[in-house]
């Protein structure tokens, strides 16, 4: 993992080369199109004055929790205590990206979308909340974290979420025995190199042409770094958007020479 000096290093590069937010000189109508209707909207679900009230009351959640750490490999290894609270700020997407992912759910009408890694279920609200005739399938390994998650779901009436409770490595050959098809997967857990390939990997058989997947933390280090590259690098890719803090992946075969773009959020 990089040092926050390092990252922020990294981020004035990638500023000084990305495409500026309004997408001046991006020449995909594509691309245009994202940044128009998708990146650029203001557009939010009704629900989000109900999630960000929820992570307002996670943000002062001074319970102690016992959390599993996921650590190598995804193997179990011993629990730590750690405050609700120091979880809801570091673990979910900010609203700022949890409200982007909404607005890629529903422009592209994502109906079977994954997420592997639910934390308390704030970006999985936002997903679900796309369209009520979508179906989210996120995995989280913490029981007592997901307990959480569940209850808002339950408390806020989403009906279209199944969470499974279990290591990725474990519920995926069940997941991905299940679906024919993903329209939208988010890899946002276990943050390692040879891991997030090979989750990559597994739902290539399930990619169609508008599949969209979305890597987290792209930047976060060496490892995840690699594993962007070669993702992007990765024959079945068409075309990449990089965000820094998110990375957009597309299976488009419309998109005939592969292209790699840099934009400011
Ligand atoms: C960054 S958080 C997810 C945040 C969530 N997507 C959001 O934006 O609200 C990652 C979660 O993935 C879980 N996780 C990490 N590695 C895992 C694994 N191998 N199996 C199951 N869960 C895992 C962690 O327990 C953690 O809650």
């Amino acid at each position: 993992m990089y040092s926050p000096y390092q990252l922020a290093k990294k981020y004035l590069r990638f500023y000084r080369h990305a495409h500026n937010s309004k997408g001046h000189g991006v020449h995909s109508p594509f691309v245009y199109d994202f940044i128009e209707n998708v990146k650029n909207s203001k557009e939010i679900p009704e629900q989000a004055g109900l999630i960000e009230a929820y992570r307002g009351q996670l943000l002062k959640d001074e319970r102690l929790i016992n959390v599993e750490d996921f650590g190598a490999g995804s193997h179990l290894t011993k629990g730590k205590e750690r405050k609700v609270k120091d979880i809801a700020a570091a673990s979910p997407k900010n609203k700022k990206f949890a409200q982007l992912l909404y607005r890629i759910a529903r422009y592209y009408q994502c109906k079977n979308i994954i997420e592997l890694g639910t934390s308390f279920g704030i970006t999985t609200s936002y997903l679900a909340s796309a369209s009520s005739d979508n179906h989210v399938t996120t995995i989280e390994g913490s029981p007592v974290i997901a307990e959480i998650a569940q209850a808002f779901f339950d408390k806020a009436g989403y009906e279209n979420i199944s969470l499974i409770i279990d290591n990725f490595d474990d519920a995926l050959p069940r997941l991905l025995s299940s679906k024919d098809k993903v329209d939208l997967l988010f890899i946002d857990g276990n943050h390692r190199e040879e891991p997030t390939i090979r989750y990559f990997e597994s739902f290539l058989p399930k990619v169609h042409n508008d599949t969209i997947f979305v890597f987290d933390d792209i930047h976060w280090s060496e490892e995840m770094e690699r594993a962007w590259k070669t993702v992007s690098d990765h024959e079945a890719v068409t075309m990449t958007i990089d965000l820094f803090f998110i990375g957009l992946v597309f299976f488009k075969k419309e998109f005939v020479v592969k292209q790699h773009f840099s934009l400011r959020v």
